[in-house]
């Protein structure tokens, strides 16, 4: 069963959002967003994987520079919609797989989800740098430097959050979307992937996929310089009752 949703935010949480990118951009303004960023370091990436090299240790501040904001505000929209229809309500913890720099953990978090968080990254400079970020907005959660399958099996029953991470996993096949997904899990990523979860999971869980604009409050634009933001790439999913 699929079921397409409509998305918004509150108030409250677009200031925790702006605030959020505030003591960012005061306390680690190298990770500050910056629109300019983007165009290049997609051509960087492009380059990095043709020649076999590990993008995220070299350039990992460049990434988050251009690509934390509007994954943290998409992992917003996606989690404090879930979160009011009580998706996740019973989960035991969050586990956050190639987490980067945290964008969805710190949704999450802001979104009032569970208090266990953990956050599995193989990269050290990413890992470094999601450890940088939690401390500078205050937010708890537990880093794990380390390939995000093995991880997971010591956590059967956490809630999945997966942000542009299938398409890291050039090989992913319907058996680890299902060994992801277990219980219950977001996924975040590039419609094609989504399309992935959606054949592996039809029978066992039910899905809810967003396909939206967002149009940013005034706040957001500034912050964003853009006047929406398409998420049209997110599906939750939750294990049908047996
Ligand atoms: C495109 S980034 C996404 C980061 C973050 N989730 C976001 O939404 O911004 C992909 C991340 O996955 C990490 N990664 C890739 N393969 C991994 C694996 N097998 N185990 C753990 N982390 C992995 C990379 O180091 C990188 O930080």
């Amino acid at each position: 069963m699929s079921t397409q949703v409509e998305v918004r935010i509150s108030s409250g949480l677009a200031q925790a959002f702006v605030a959020d990118l505030e003591r960012i951009r005061d306390r680690l303004p190298e990770l500050a967003y910056c629109r300019a960023a983007h165009e290049e370091i997609k051509t960087r990436l492009r380059q990095s994987v043709a020649l076999g090299q590990d993008f995220y240790e070299s350039e990992a501040v460049n990434f988050n520079k251009a690509y934390f904001a509007k994954n943290y505000l998409k992992a917003l929209l996606a989690v404090s919609y879930f979160r009011c229809r009580g998706l996740f309500a019973d989960s035991a913890g969050l586990i956050d797989l190639g987490a980067g720099a945290g964008p969805a953990t710190i949704a999450a978090v802001r979104a009032g989800l569970s208090s266990e968080r953990v956050m599995i990254d193989s990269s050290h400079s990413q890992s470094d740098i999601s450890s940088q970020l939690c401390t500078a907005l205050s937010i708890s959660s537990r880093p794990i430097r380390g390939d995000a399958l093995q991880v997971i099996q010591a956590f059967p029953n956490a809630t999945k959050l997966v942000s542009y991470w299938l398409c890291e996993q050039s090989s992913t096949g319907a058996e680890l979307i299902r060994n992801v997904a277990g219980r219950s899990a977001l996924f975040i990523d590039y419609p094609r992937y989504l399309d992935r979860v959606r054949e592996a999971l039809s029978h066992s869980h039910v899905i809810y996929s967003i396909d939206h604009r967002f149009h940013l409050p005034s706040a957001l634009q500034r912050e964003l310089n853009a006047k929406s933001i398409r998420v049209h790439s997110v599906a939750a999913v939750q294990r049908n009752a047996a």
